[in-house]
């Protein structure tokens, strides 16, 4: 697609991803590489402006991570943030020292309101800092345009070359104006008209889906989460009739998730689409007995829905395309796409069938962050409650139950859970907790109903707030609500007589219990 790009050069930095992700909010797409891409490849991009990303190294030790000084001599407006900020000083002349004192944390900041970046942001503001290194020598040409109690060069430019350097980190949070400053750099400085936009992004994805489909057959394993469904929705609009989805309810989805994806998908729902749904239910519950140990379960869920899914595109015969909805964070944390390590080691369906027969694979939303994903999901008319849902392993309840599997098991957290997500909307928290779900722990434990003693299970209940789902905190729910859930789930669940709340962040923990 021929559109506008601002390109990230990744140092390494925790927040590269973040970064990308404000330059998209203002409607300027973006890409995020390596600072190991060369040159040439950069110029081949066109792109309007370039930032450099943090980093955790000093870019006066010998080994650490640089650019040659063509960067700054293309033409091209470039911004650096933090290490990139330093490493542009220092390849220009600047000079770079490890500071007496670490400044870290919100920082009050005073900028320059005449200069390009800080257009419109207040005279003091706020700004989030994380380094050990300062600028102590500004290169030739520039001129300080933001500092702090502790840092002489909390910005710089040198605005005949556009070339602007900004120590602390604008794309967080704690940087409340950071966004209006990226908004300054790519729009004002870099030129860019913000076309990016998601009604765009639908028109062209389904115009360059037809055209590399033609007549062919398409095949979709569609579990109802917001990826796969946007992606089927986005390959009906493009391909129609030529499309199957194939659904496997594999029992260990949420309370009536089997038929709220059916009804809207299947032959009564919004869209015209072949759907199948295959009910596995008994297959997978056989496979699994007697099956405790987490990587066991996941391996044999993965597996067994491989099979499912191979029988089923041998029915409908000669595919040519598989879809699958992988989204851009998946490309960079598999290591595509930055320089962030390798951290995912899940996967949603248990990787790609090998021998079904298909040319190549199609992957719609490779491009997009979770949050435009949903932005298409609305463009292309899906349901509010099926586009803002929480994420869903693809294992399923497989990993919420701890030891092994069964149907009665399935049926306690099932219903465990229900009443526990209702109670959250209830108390308008479910916007606001990235993820959150009943368990069903091994543990029995004596109890005390009516006047019998019981020996039944213990349900743990677990919210957490997390931006990237790599590290997490435990949501602070009111006790009131926890309290109702705890009455709710002993009274309505048969089996249950005892309910914990899962206080761990992650780490140590993770976010699922297996
Ligand atoms: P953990 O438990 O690793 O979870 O802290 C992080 C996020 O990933 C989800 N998750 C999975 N998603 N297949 C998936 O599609 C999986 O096997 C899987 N395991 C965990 C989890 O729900 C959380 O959002």
């Amino acid at each position: 697609m021929d559109r506008e790009m601002v390109i990230v050069l990744d140092f390494g930095g925790q927040y590269n991803q973040l970064v990308a992700r404000r330059v998209r909010e203002c409607h300027v797409y973006c890409e995020i590489y390596s600072y190991k891409t060369e040159i040439e490849k950069i110029r081949s991009m066109h792109p309007k402006g370039i930032i450099l990303t943090g980093g955790p190294n000093s870019c006066y030790e010998p080994d650490a991570p640089t650019y040659s000084k063509e960067l700054f001599e293309l033409g091209i407006p470039v911004l650096g943030l933090c290490y990139g900020a330093q490493l542009m000083q220092q390849i220009l002349g600047g000079k770079v020292e490890r500071a007496a004192v670490r400044e870290y944390g919100k920082t009050e900041l005073l900028v320059d309101t005449d200069t390009a970046l800080f257009y419109g942001v207040s005279p003091e503001t706020t700004c989030w800092m994380s380094h050990f290194d300062y600028i102590s020598k500004l290169a030739p040409e520039f001129s300080v345009t933001a500092k702090t109690a502790n840092c002489p060069v909390a910005a710089a430019e040198d605005a005949e070359r556009k070339l602007y350097a900004i120590q602390f980190h604008p794309e967080v949070l704690h940087t409340p104006e950071g966004t209006k400053m990226l908004y300054n750099f790519v729009c004002g400085v870099c030129g860019c008209a913000g076309d990016w936009k998601m009604d765009s992004f639908v028109e062209q994805s389904v115009r360059s889906i037809r055209e590399k489909v033609g007549g062919g057959k398409v095949l979709c394993a569609l579990s109802g989460g917001v990826d796969s469904s946007v992606a089927a929705v986005l390959l009906s609009k493009a391909v129609g009739d030529q499309l199957t989805c194939v659904f496997v309810d594999h029992g260990l989805l949420r309370k009536n998730e089997g038929d709220e994806v059916e009804e809207v998908f299947g032959p009564e729902g919004n869209y015209d689409l072949h759907f199948i749904r295959v009910n596995a239910q008994q297959r997978f519950y056989a496979k699994l007995a007697g099956v405790t140990e987490p990587e066991e379960k996941r391996k044999i869920i993965g597996e067994e829905f491989i099979r499912v899914f191979e029988e089923e595109a041998k029915k409908i015969g000669a595919v040519d395309y598989l879809v699958q909805g992988t989204i851009y964070p998946d490309v960079v944390e598999s290591g595509l796409g930055g320089e962030s390590a390798v951290i995912k080691s899940h996967h949603n369906v248990g990787g790609l069938p090998d021998y079904v027969d298909f040319k190549e694979i199609i992957e719609p939303l490779r491009d997009l962050f979770k949050d435009e994903v949903r932005k298409a999901g609305l463009e292309l008319g899906i349901p509010n409650k099926l586009v803002f849902r929480q994420p869903f392993p693809g294992p399923g309840l497989g990993i919420r139950i701890i030891g092994d599997v069964t149907a009665e098991k399935v049926r306690i957290v099932q219903d465990a859970d229900a009443i526990y997500r209702e109670e959250i909307a209830a108390a308008g928290l479910d916007q606001e907790i990235s993820q959150y779900f009943a368990a069903l722990t091994n543990m029995h434990s004596v109890g005390v109903m009516g006047d019998e003693r019981t020996y039944d299970y213990a349900v743990a209940l677990r919210a957490v707030r997390t931006i990237d789902f790599m590290t997490a905190e435990a949501a602070e729910i009111p006790y009131e609500v926890l309290n109702k859930v705890m009455n709710r789930i002993i009274n309505e669940v048969r089996g249950v007589n005892r309910v914990l709340y899962d206080i761990s962040s992650k780490p140590p923990g993770t976010i699922e219990f297996e």
